[in-house]
């Protein structure tokens, strides 16, 4: 059976090609290499002795998209990561993030759309949270203001496709809200490549603790949190990825409820900044340099999944801890450094 993986060699894409491929999908890549590189497919074809096909597609060019969906009408399901992400680039670039992440669903969808029968899942964000009321956070949580255009996004993205699920019942979809994936694969033939100084804190930290970074610097240790640090909920990225293969078959196998479904994807825990640093002591035997700064604008306190859906109706639970998450996402920092 053939899948169709938009983004597949990203980070959280080429940790779901592997699992797809080791459940013996039949796995087409789209990338256009903007926040990529070719050297991913080397790596899952080291991990699981399969080469996928790939291509390289720019997808805001509809006919392309059009001409790939004619070339490839074997498709059965669509796992679509494609997307724009830094959310402070967003926030420079509104338009870039709606032209690169809704038009690209739209042409996409339309050609789904147009098909006896189609799987769609879409990779979305605890961002469309805000800062939730209450936690652990449900899926019927309330969705706030969105905080930058790629929350915004993110958003637009789910309502777009639930109001397509509800007009074309042979579209099956499910959104996947991640809350903060992290680490490598075990065997560090892929893992997380973020371009220039990382965003994100558990690259920074890896890349500090390798001398890459002097030193860390932590958002602020004066919120209402267990140590004043913010809570996040870490999950390892190769969770998330068979999460979505669950949640593919659960499509394929018609066992979805309804046509556009929605599940929450996290460990249920959640870890301040302070409990990650001392995660990274742990797995790595090394003191991080790190200095308390002030808070982040659009940082949320804490955000951490209730993961009772997931585990009850997609009948998914994340396996790995976090220090065991952290320990593959140092094994992987090392390896690249050398
Ligand atoms: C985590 C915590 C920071 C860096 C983002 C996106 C979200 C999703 C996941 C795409 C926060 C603190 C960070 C640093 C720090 N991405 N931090 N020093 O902001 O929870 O979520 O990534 O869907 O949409 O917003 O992740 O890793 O940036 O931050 O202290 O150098 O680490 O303040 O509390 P975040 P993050």
């Amino acid at each position: 059976m053939k899948i169709l993986v938009t983004g597949g060699l990203g980070f959280i894409g080429s940790h779901t090609v592997v699992e797809l491929q080791s459940e013996g999908f039949e796995v087409v890549i789209i990338d256009d290499c903007s926040n990529a590189s070719e050297e991913v497919l080397k790596g899952i074809n080291a991990i699981t002795g399969k080469m996928p096909l790939y291509e390289k597609i720019d997808l805001k060019d509809k006919e392309k998209v059009i001409d790939f969906f004619k070339r490839h009408d074997d498709v059965e399901g669509v796992i679509h990561f494609a997307a724009s992400k830094a959310v402070g680039e967003s926030v420079e670039k509104p338009l870039l993030y709606y032209e690169n992440n809704i038009a690209t669903l739209v042409y996409i969808l339309k050609e789904l759309s147009q098909k006896k029968k189609s799987s769609f899942i879409f990779s979305s964000s605890c961002t469309v949270y805000g800062q939730a009321d209450k936690m652990p956070i449900t899926e019927s949580a309330p969705i706030k203001p969105a905080e930058s255009p790629y929350g915004n996004t993110k958003q637009m993205g789910e309502e777009i496709i639930r109001d397509t699920c509800l007009v074309t019942p042979n579209l099956n979809a499910i959104a996947l809200r991640y809350f903060n994936p992290m680490g490598a694969h075990p065997s560090a033939e892929i893992g997380e490549l973020p371009i220039g100084v990382p965003q994100n804190l558990i690259p920074f930290i890896t890349q500090t603790g390798v001398g890459m970074r002097k030193e860390l610097s932590v958002f602020g240790d004066d919120y209402p949190t267990k140590d004043g640090t913010c809570v996040r909920d870490y999950i390892y990225v190769v969770d998330l990825a068979k999460a979505h293969v669950q949640a593919l078959k659960r499509l394929l196998e018609h066992e979805n409820g309804e046509n556009y479904e929605v599940f929450n994807l996290g460990t249920g825990t959640g870890s301040s900044v302070l409990e990650v640093i001392q995660s990274f002591e742990r797995v790595s035997g090394e003191k991080l340099n790190y200095k308390i700064v002030d808070r982040r604008p659009g940082d949320v306190i804490s955000a951490f999944a209730d993961t009772t859906k997931a585990n009850e109706v997609l009948g998914w639970k994340a396996q790995y801890t976090l220090d065991e998450a952290m320990k593959s996402a140092w094994d992987w920092e090392q390896k690249i450094r050398n």
